[in-house]
């Protein structure tokens, strides 16, 4: 009885942080952006009426392309983060 109780606390410890971590943060995505992304375009780019993005999907693959492209050498969070803040301000996709 015990055991099983501390198993399920424990497992709700270990559960906690992986949350934490999966959640986009658009703060860290600006900070990323700011410092990266306006070398070439500012964020016009992102407003104008012929924009080429049209999807969340594809949205996160141009963060990735440009990313790439520019030798940013960023983890699949920080696409992540950056492609939330991007979405937040500017192209307002659905993230579900
Ligand atoms: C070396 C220059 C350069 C840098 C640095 C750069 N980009 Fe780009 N980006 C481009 C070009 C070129 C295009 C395509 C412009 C066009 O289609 O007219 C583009 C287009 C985009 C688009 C699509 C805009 C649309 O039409 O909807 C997004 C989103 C984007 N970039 C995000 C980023 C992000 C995020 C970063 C930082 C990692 C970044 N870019 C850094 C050159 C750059």
């Amino acid at each position: 009885m015990i055991s099983w109780v501390s198993t399920l606390l424990f497992l709700c410890l270990l559960m906690a942080p992986l949350v934490t971590i999966q959640a986009e943060d658009i703060n860290v995505g600006q900070e990323l952006h700011q410092k990266n992304c306006l070398s070439c375009h500012q964020t016009k780019i992102y407003e104008r009426t012929d924009r080429t993005v049209k999807t969340l999907k594809h949205l996160r693959s141009q963060v990735l392309f440009c990313a790439v492209n520019n030798d940013i050498e960023w983890f699949d969070e920080e696409i992540d983060d950056v492609t939330a803040y991007l979405n937040t301000f500017y192209y307002l996709f659905d993230m579900k």
